[in-house]
């Protein structure tokens, strides 16, 4: 590795990619070739992570759901309770937009309470990201930007404002994943403490999108398969000793990132942790 690759531009460490790093690596760049095959049955192996974390930034710069929220809100509410949120449509927003959006200058009494933290008093509180900006009328800069983003996704005549907003609904921004190892917590509430942590979530949720439990999941999460065992179909990468991603200490997930806390935790070239790691309070 040198500069010139373009890695590792701000520390000055002598670095490569060692066999635990590399398989991370593999997984990341890994993408569904077959029909999902449960881990049981010796799929996994593929991160799909590309899809949404394509280099150089590792980022889309695109908005998905991809399961914090409903994660956090389940965590504290039940399993199933985010399924069950009575989220307004934009005819009844507009109605009372005190009730629904965050607090602006034009309407300093918002209550703010889909741009909030799950608390277990009041089941009325979630974090439901970009439908807190999207057709906010206190909010107009991004609204052009927005219409581009998320219109090629619907047919143009279903292409309103009415039709996209429950489509907004627990989105985010896509991070880039450069320096990773130096950004922790992760996740927009700084949910997950480390990079094992972000992996087991996106374990979990990619079972509830295969399982149509998701609430506006994006379908690219059908085919995350993190288990241990490998990529079905043409093209897929070779088996390796022991199976598919460590779950659970922080390890290597993608180009560089989070090698520092690998290399300082475990030794390279041990064996993978076979039972993946959950987080706290969910099933
Ligand atoms: C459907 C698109 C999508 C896929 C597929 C996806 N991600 Fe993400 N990723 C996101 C979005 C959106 C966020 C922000 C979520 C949030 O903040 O709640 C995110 C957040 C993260 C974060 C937290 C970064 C930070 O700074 O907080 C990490 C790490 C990450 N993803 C790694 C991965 C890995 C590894 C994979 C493959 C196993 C993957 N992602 C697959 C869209 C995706």
């Amino acid at each position: 590795m040198t500069e010139a690759d373009g890695h590792f531009t701000h520390h000055a460490q002598p670095f490569a990619f060692g066999p635990v790093e590399l398989h991370g690596l593999e997984v990341f760049l890994a993408e569904p070739l077959g029909p999902f095959r449960p881990p049981a049955e010796g799929g996994g192996g593929v991160g799909n992570c590309l899809a949404c974390h394509p280099p150089p930034d590792f980022t889309d710069h695109g908005f998905h759901t991809t399961g914090a929220s409903q994660e956090g809100y389940d965590a504290v509410h039940g399993a199933g309770a985010f399924l069950a949120l009575p989220v307004p449509d934009l005819a009844a927003r507009r109605a009372s937009l005190d009730t629904f959006l965050p607090a602006s200058a034009a309407h300093p009494d918002g209550s703010g309470r889909f741009r909030a933290l799950p608390e277990a008093a009041d089941a009325a509180r979630a974090d439901l990201g970009l439908w807190n900006v999207f057709a906010n009328p206190d909010v107009p800069a991004p609204q052009a930007a927005l219409l581009d983003v998320l219109c090629p996704e619907v047919a143009q005549p279903a292409c309103t404002a009415a039709a996209l907003l429950p489509r907004t609904l627990a989105r985010f921004k896509t991070p880039g994943l450069r320096d990773l190892d130096d950004s922790a917590p992760y996740l927009h509430d700084g949910s997950a403490p480390d990079v094992g942590a972000v992996l087991a979530q996106y374990q979990q949720v990619s079972d509830l999108q295969r399982a149509g439990a998701l609430r506006n999941g994006d379908g690219r999460l059908a085919g995350v398969n993190l288990g241990p065992g490998r990529n079905p179909g043409p093209g897929s990468l070779p088996a390796r000793p022991g199976g598919g991603l460590p779950v659970g200490p922080p390890g290597a997930v993608g180009p560089g990132v989070s090698a520092w806390g690998w290399a300082s935790s475990a030794r390279p070239g041990a064996p993978w942790p076979s039972s993946p790691r959950r987080c706290p309070g969910s099933a």
